[in-house]
């Protein structure tokens, strides 16, 4: 048998390259090895996107684009966390068990209340129970599924880590193995991919490059990537420079030798080099792009695919929430 991963995907934000070499590759490596079970985490995107109309084209997109990008719904469980009712029972059911303190350490409820008081403001400003509760539901999107492993990056290990507590804090009590305790699994190797002014790529810092923008947007963007001053004939250090670094994930290792001695011979400048950068990603990113329009452009298609991920999901999750009943008394 087959270890279960499980992962969530917020769709807080239309998915850029930062995010396929962050998380969607990585994770889509995983799917083979594991029985994967992945799903668009739409009720935690609601904490922040107000606004019915972008929540619901930021769910289809993302699950379009992950699809795109190589998800298989056939050898994975592909499913909406809002088609699960029983995430909502089982979450209440934690909820009982998850101490308030606990949520009071969660790094991302901390930076909330810090932001505030720092910029003297009341420590709760803007702060709703949906981001304080935030690990409770994670928990239970967790733990319903039985799942082994998370693959999660750095920011969320922490809230796996309080998965296991309120989990072994169930068991503990029930004295017996109500809810499997997960384990994180933590991608710390992943590229971190520079955005266009040179920080990291993130939707916060505005300097994406989407990864289904059409050709000439991309190209766009890629002409914006900040340089510094050096002259063309000035031989360039490509280790320093995030146009190579963006060029290394995308071209081939000979490609990547033959662009570093160019910048080191001097005689190239940066709008070539982007020029260059243009060629590989669009290579990389066309068939992409195509997929992800096909997938857009059949919505009742995308809509039969995400249900019969939750028609296959919701029996297992069931079996959690009854477990928990049982051991409960609450049967
Ligand atoms: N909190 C995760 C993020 O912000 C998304 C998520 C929701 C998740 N539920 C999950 C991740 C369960 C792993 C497992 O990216």
């Amino acid at each position: 048998m087959k270890k279960i991963s499980l992962t969530g995907i917020k769709p807080t934000g239309i998915l850029h390259i930062g995010n396929y070499f962050g998380a969607i590759r990585p994770a889509l490596e995983l799917a083979g090895e594991y029985e994967a079970r992945y799903f668009i985490a739409d009720y935690h995107a609601l904490n922040t996107v107000k606004d019915p109309k972008e929540l619901s084209s930021l769910i289809r997109q993302v699950a379009a684009g992950w699809l795109a990008a190589g998800l298989d719904p056939e050898k994975t469980i592909f499913y909406r966390q809002s088609s699960i009712p029983e995430t909502f029972e089982l979450s209440t059911q934690l909820m009982a068990f998850t101490s308030k303190g606990l949520m009071n350490r969660a790094h991302a409820y901390k930076a909330a209340v810090q932001a505030n008081t720092g910029r003297g403001e009341d420590p709760d400003t803007g702060i709703n129970m949906g981001l304080f509760t935030y690990p409770v539901l994670m928990a239970a999107d967790i733990i319903l599924f039985d799942s082994d492993v998370v693959p999660v990056g750095k920011d969320q290990a922490q809230h796996v880590e309080m998965a296991q507590d309120i989990a072994q804090a169930v068991n503990f009590n029930y004295k017996q193995e109500v809810l499997k305790v997960p384990q994180a699994v933590v991608q710390d190797d992943v590229a971190v991919v520079p955005g266009l002014d040179g920080r990291k790529m993130s939707k916060s810092y505005g300097n994406t490059i989407p990864l289904f923008a059409p050709e000439k947007e991309l190209r766009k963007l890629i002409m914006r990537i900040v340089t510094n001053s050096q002259g063309v004939e000035e031989p360039k250090d490509p280790e320093t420079s995030q146009i190579y670094l963006l060029y290394r994930l995308f071209a081939l290792p000979e490609e990547q030798e033959a662009l570093a001695a160019r910048y080191r011979a001097g005689g190239m400048g940066w709008g070539e080099a982007k020029e260059e950068l243009f060629r590989v990603v669009n290579r990389e990113l066309s068939p992409m792009r195509e997929r992800f329009r096909g997938i857009m452009e059949e919505p009742g298609e995308l809509d039969r695919i995400l249900a019969r991920g939750a028609e296959k999901a919701r029996p297992i999750a069931a079996r959690t929430v009854s477990r928990f009943r049982k051991a409960a008394g609450i049967d």
